[in-house]
């Protein structure tokens, strides 16, 4: 939505309460205020049928037909027959749980919302993607003596089967070749749907699955339209995204992969075998729809996947946990088993922009690797600065003069636009021929957009100052060098002090294992959950940072990047949290073929409590650096080869998530619709507190406060365990029993864990850890505490 003024974000607040009330809440309203205030949007103010999700929770029959019935049955009561519910009705969800997606005016919506059986009626959203060396980085290497690759992918179990919701999948990329594949389990019930350029025998024993999802997108947006070859009405992926993310994870070996000879060396997905199912519910524009993406969570549920990949969300702020159709899907994909993995989002390195944060999903926050690419400035006076850049064009190794942007701004622009190469503020005559070095600024924070606005005004290279980061931005055009602010500076004296200032680069190259790493990217979303900050959120980090994966040749690798006439490319490096979210995915797979009756709780919990480098090395990106905490990476960066043997594990049953959204305050009928289940609201004590999460956060602590966990033994039967804390500051934590001794009867055993702030005044979040070690294994979790004093709104 376009930005809005103070007043108008003020109205609208105030709609979104009034809708919330009805249990009809989003966006369509919200148009409808901002249009009344402006007085000329009658197209707007007068559109009266809108795709509106339907959500019913748990299925009341097993027979497919039978809820598809119920929900033309409801709909008929309210268009008057059922030839109209027909009509208008886009999806029934009927597999996986009960709902549907239909075409509805707000009174309608309005009075389906208060029909017996509805959960929520949600408008339809359009969400967005949050757009290898790393496999080895984390040590899942195939040679590795009991590492996690031989055992998931060699010795033990079956495969699994991983469902990606993407854009789609490019399957001629080498990635995805069979060699090697077992046959397609019999469990799997997917299908291999076709489409424009894309055919039954695209699937193969590597593709077991791919569907396509338009009817919400194209409620939203009109048909679309794939006769300029920008997208295909099928499974097969014109941007890219969905290629990257599932070779990322499930990609076969692939020699001397390269992008454009960076990077260079084997590329292969971290469970090269695990089948994939393919379910494009996002489009080359980059949008997604809610209504497409809860059609293809049922049928994911139903096909027979054992894990989901989602590496897409809505931008902050969180929607409730059933407003938003990633929690719901996922919500009943784990109740059946799935463990779903989900990527944070890149709204950092701001605190509470986390997304995707249903406690039930892992959340996946992006790290750096150990690979940069570092390119050297050679100045007019023999000196040399190194900054990073992806360029392997041809333009290297001849001076040009470089100038500041402040030094060559346009007639009629503003200096400080100029400062930052803003859009339209060089002077053309001027930039012609030359370097030129910008600033970052509040206007202008995007190194791709300066080089655009360098390459309009024909400048031959751009130098751009920056806050630290490793996040290199691809440049095809013109040199695009990143450097930062010290170095920034140290150019611009250069210029003001020589009489004829001049620069050359040389060609980017590849350097490994000379950085200290990983950090948290500066992008990557930050905790603590805005909308539940007792869940602590992200939960774990893997790379996101400069990923080398396969890609679609129909995609450019710069949008709109047509002037350059680059031949289409198999690799692309590409950076988000869309990029760490299926290294986690991958690792999850392989623990399910190792430990297939682990719940999808008890996988997250060996995932969180297993991290050893925490606070060692582990900084987080962006300004001020600081030493990353639970908010910036949950358990830490990811162990995959510990997290097969993690000692304990904290496990949380289906009934719990239930009894969570009851302590959340959420409308007790509609709980026990979703989770089909009989009143699951029992007495509300401290459950939040006792919520059997493997970490414990306390976002307001007063004085004390005591909570409990369960933990189960999943090592050798008897064991002896022994508790051991590292407060947070300004609090006393003590754990009682502080020994745990499991045997062949003592499975599961709680204990408690008394938190007593030391502060007398309001306080910030700190940070601790609790620990169970029994010699061999360490167990374990953040501790996170915000002290609080009672009467800090009290008057003096
Ligand atoms: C699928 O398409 C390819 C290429 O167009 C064609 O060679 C092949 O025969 C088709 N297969 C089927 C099963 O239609
Ligand atoms: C689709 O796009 C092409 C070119 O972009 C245009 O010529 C054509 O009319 C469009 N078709 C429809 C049905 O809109
Ligand atoms: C690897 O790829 C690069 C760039 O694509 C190419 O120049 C080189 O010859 C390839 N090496 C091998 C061994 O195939
Ligand atoms: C510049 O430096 C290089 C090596 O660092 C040296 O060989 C060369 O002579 C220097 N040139 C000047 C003009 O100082
Ligand atoms: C650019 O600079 C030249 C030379 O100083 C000047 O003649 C011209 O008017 C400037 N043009 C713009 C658009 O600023
Ligand atoms: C909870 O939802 C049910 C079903 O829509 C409704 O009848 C009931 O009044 C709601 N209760 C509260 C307290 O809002
Ligand atoms: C197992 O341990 C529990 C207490 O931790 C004890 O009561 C029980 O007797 C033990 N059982 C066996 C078989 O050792």
């Amino acid at each position: 939505m376009a930005p809005m003024t103070v007043n108008l974000t003020k109205l609208v607040g105030a709609g979104l309460k009034r809708m919330a009330s009805l249990r009809v809440c989003g966006v369509v309203f919200v148009f409808a205020i901002v249009c009344i205030l402006q007085r000329h949007c009658s197209v707007l103010a007068t559109v009266s049928s809108k795709v509106h999700i339907v959500y019913m929770g748990e299925r009341r029959y097993d027979e497919a037909k039978i809820v598809e019935d119920s929900h033309h049955e409801i709909l008929s009561d309210i268009l008057g027959s059922k030839q109209a519910a027909v009509g208008s009705i886009l999806y029934s969800y009927k597999h996986g749980f009960s709902g549907f997606a239909a075409e509805l005016t707000s009174s309608q919506a309005k009075l389906i919302a208060d029909s017996p059986g509805v959960v929520c009626v949600i408008p339809n959203r359009i969400l967005s993607l949050h757009t290898t060396r790393s496999w080895d980085f984390l040590h899942v290497k195939p040679y590795l003596e009991n590492g996690i690759l031989p055992k998931g992918h060699m010795v033990v179990g079956t495969p699994s089967i991983i469902g990606f919701l993407d854009t789609g999948i490019w399957p001629e990329s080498e990635s995805f070749n069979d060699e090697g594949m077992l046959e397609v389990p019999s469990r799997w019930k997917g299908l291999c749907e076709e489409g424009e350029e894309f055919n039954s025998s695209n699937c193969n024993r590597k593709i077991i699955g791919a569907r396509w999802y338009t009817k919400g997108y194209e409620a939203e947006f009109g048909k679309l339209n794939t006769s300029d070859g920008v997208e295909y009405l099928s499974p097969r992926d014109a941007a890219g995204h969905g290629t990257h993310t599932s070779s990322t994870a499930a990609g076969a070996l692939i020699e001397n992969a390269s992008f454009m000879g960076l990077a260079q060396g084997s590329a292969r997905g971290g469970a090269p075998s695990a089948w994939l199912a393919v379910y494009k519910v996002c489009w080359s524009t980059g949008g997604c729809s809610s209504a497409d993406i809860l059609a293809a969570f049922d049928d994911a549920i139903s096909d027979g996947v054992d894990v989901l990949s989602v590496s897409l969300g809505s931008s902050p702020p969180s929607s409730t946990y059933v407003d938003d159709v990633l929690s719901i899907g996922s919500f009943h994909a784990v109740a059946r088993g799935i463990s779903v993995v989900c990527s944070g989002g890149n709204s950092g390195p701001y605190p509470q922009t986390v997304t995707n944060a249903a406690p039930w999903v892992i959340t996946v926050a992006a790290s750096t690797i150990d690979r940069v690419f570092p390119m050297a400035i050679t100045l007019g006076n023999n000196q040399t600065v190194v900054g990073q850049a992806l360029y392997t064009g041809k333009d290297v190794n001849n001076f040009y003069p470089i100038v500041y942007g402040e030094d060559i701004v346009a007639t009629d622009a503003d200096e400080d636009n100029a400062r930052s190469c803003d859009e339209g503020s060089l002077n053309a005559t001027l930039a012609r021929g030359k370097v030129v070095l910008c600033f970052q600024s509040r206007s202008l924070r995007s190194v791709a957009s300066a080089a655009r606005n360098v390459q309009n005004v024909e400048g031959v290279g751009l130098i751009f100052a920056q806050f630290p980061t490793k996040d290199v931005s691809l440049s095809l055009g013109i040199p695009c060098v990143q450097v930062d602010f010290t170095m920034g500076t140290y150019l611009l004296t250069y210029i003001g002090t020589a009489r004829n200032p001049m620069v050359k680069f040389s060609l980017s190259r590849t350097s490994v294992g000379k950085e200290i790493s990983p950090e948290v990217a500066f992008f990557s979303s930050r905790g603590p959950s805005s909308i539940s900050p007792t869940v602590l959120k992200p939960d774990i980090a893997a790379p996101g940072v400069n990923i080398l994966a396969s890609w679609s040749p129909a995609s450019p690798i710069i949008p709109s990047d047509t002037a350059h006439n680059q031949p289409p490319l198999n690799f692309k490096i590409d950076s988000g949290t869309s990029m760490a979210c299926p290294h986690i995915t991958a690792i999850v797979s392989l623990l399910k073929a190792i430990h297939p009756n682990w719940s999808p709780a008890a996988i997250k919990s060996a995932l969180i409590t297993t991290e050893d480098k925490y606070g060692l090395s582990a900084v987080a990106e962006g300004a001020p650096h600081k030493q990353a905490d639970p908010f910036d990476y949950g358990g830490g960066q990811v162990n995959p080869n510990k997290a097969i043997n993690p000692g304990l594990i904290y496990d949380i049953k289906t009934e719990d998530y239930t009894r969570f959204l009851c302590a959340m305050g959420y409308n007790h009928t509609a709980i026990s619709w979703m989770a089909g289940a009989v009143a699951p609201c029992r007495k509300k004590g401290n459950f939040l507190a006792n919520f059997n999460l493997p970490s414990i956060s306390i976002p307001e602590l007063k004085k004390s406060i005591t909570v409990s966990r369960t933990v189960t033994n999943v090592g050798p039967v008897a064991s002896l365990y022994v508790a051991r804390v590292e407060a947070p500051p300004g609090t006393t934590v003590r754990v009682a029993p502080s020994l745990l001794s499991f045997n062949s009867t003592a499975k599961k055993l709680t204990f408690k864990v008394s938190f007593c702030s030391r502060l007398s005044v309001q306080g910030r979040y700190s940070f601790g850890n609790l620990f169970w070690e029994d010699g061999f294994h360490v167990v374990r979790i953040p501790l996170i505490v915000r002290p609080v004093i009672e009467d800090f709104y009290a008057e003096t």
